[in-house]
């Protein structure tokens, strides 16, 4: 009797196990047969979520109202998101931003290198015809300068902060290992969000610095019908301007730079927006980031190998005559009959024709 005792109360817990898992509730199906769990807590809560959920409104009820395109992401938890403990829509979110968007920016990244190389091997650089002349003419004032690399500096350090954000853990975690990569995280992640808005104030200085000499003009679509001579390296006349730098201002910093602003802003600063919402503005940097520093390679290379002569007026603020000859043939023939050249003075300094002793001709 006594053996009969010991062996029940052995296997008693054993059954009491077995008629629980009998009996679980039919809830334990992860809700909706589509959703892809990322970790089993998730999974659990999305399972607590989907038990206390009144059931969705059909996507032609009433009640759906005008949410009901995004009601897996807004509409069923009302207006405000403060009791959400899971949003659905953000796992989406994650499986497109680290699937298709990030291997695609990636692909578009590394072609656009490719391209800049191909175009550096098989064309070269656009040099001039001419030897220099050692008479210098003032392209940009200290003011424009510093717009610029402001502009550049503030820029670059988004981009190559935000590429960690996004390529980070697939590029670097492997070469630095967990302790390493966390801090460059990290540092890159605070880096970004503060030079954001910095970025935005200097694109905005930018805009109206440059705006003026950026309206499109006639010349502007000869030179497109040309393509610029990029490939048969003939020099066609152009403004101060040419239409390829007209096209980086208003493509680039004006139209990527507003994506880029308001999109960054609303991923930078919490005010009560939902987080479908910022989803959607994750999508928008990304797409914006990518073409961004695609077309700043190109316009990197430009500026420096691809045309000698051109990161010297930036830096310097000066271009040699046969340079402005050759590049700029209308701004040339403009300085030369005004003495001033076709813009008028900004402020940090004035535009005019400066030759003599000092300033002979550098060689690139
Ligand atoms: C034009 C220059 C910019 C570039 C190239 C750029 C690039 C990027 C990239 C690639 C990401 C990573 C996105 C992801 O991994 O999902 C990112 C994230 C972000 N960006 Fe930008 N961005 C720029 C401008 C801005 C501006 C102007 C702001 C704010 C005003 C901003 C704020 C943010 C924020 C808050 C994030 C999320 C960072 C985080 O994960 O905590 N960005 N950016």
């Amino acid at each position: 009797m006594g053996h009969i005792t010991s062996a029940l109360r052995r296997i008693l817990p054993l059954l009491a196990f077995i008629a629980l898992l009998l009996a679980a509730p039919a809830h334990a199906g992860v809700p909706n047969k589509d959703a892809v769990p990322a970790y089993a807590e998730e999974q659990t809560m999305l399972q607590v979520e989907a038990d206390s959920r009144t059931p969705e409104p059909g996507l032609m009820a009433p009640a759906s109202g005008r949410v009901h395109i995004d009601r897996h992401y807004l509409g069923q938890y009302g207006a405000t998101e403060g009791n959400v403990i899971v949003q659905r829509g953000g796992n989406t979110w994650r499986e497109w931003r680290n699937g298709p968007i990030a291997t695609v920016s990636g692909m578009i990244l590394v072609l656009a290198l490719l391209a800049i190389f191909v175009l550096y091997s098989a064309v070269g650089p656009a040099r001039l015809d001419t030897p220099e002349s050692g008479r210098r003419i003032q392209r940009f004032s200290q003011w424009e300068r510093w717009v610029h690399w402001a502009t550049a500096i503030a820029f670059l350090l988004l981009a190559l902060t935000g590429l960690i954000i996004l390529f980070g853990k697939v590029v670097l975690l492997p070469l630095l290992g967990h302790d390493i990569f966390s801090s460059v995280a990290y540092v890159s992640k605070y880096l970004h969000n503060f030079a954001g808005p910095l970025f935005i104030v200097c694109s905005v200085l930018m805009f109206v610095t440059f705006l003026r000499r950026n309206f499109v003009r006639r010349a502007d679509w000869e030179w497109v019908k040309q393509g610029g001579g990029v490939v048969t390296h003939k020099h066609v006349p152009a403004g101060f301007f040419n239409a390829g730098e007209k096209a980086w201002f208003w493509l680039g910093v004006t139209l990527l730079g507003l994506v880029m602003s308001a999109s960054g802003l609303i991923l930078d600063f919490a005010v009560g927006q939902t987080r479908y919402v910022m989803q959607i503005a994750n999508y928008l940097h990304l797409a914006g980031a990518t073409f961004y520093i695609a077309a700043a390679m190109g316009h990197i290379y430009l500026g420096t190998l691809g045309t000698p002569g051109a990161y010297r007026a930036m830096r310097e603020g000066y271009v040699d005559e046969e340079w402005a000859r050759a590049h700029h043939s209308l701004w040339y023939e403009e300085v030369q009959a005004t003495g001033q050249g076709a813009n008028p003075p900004t402020p940090g300094g004035h535009r005019r024709p400066v030759s003599g002793p000092g300033n002979a001709p550098r060689g690139h």
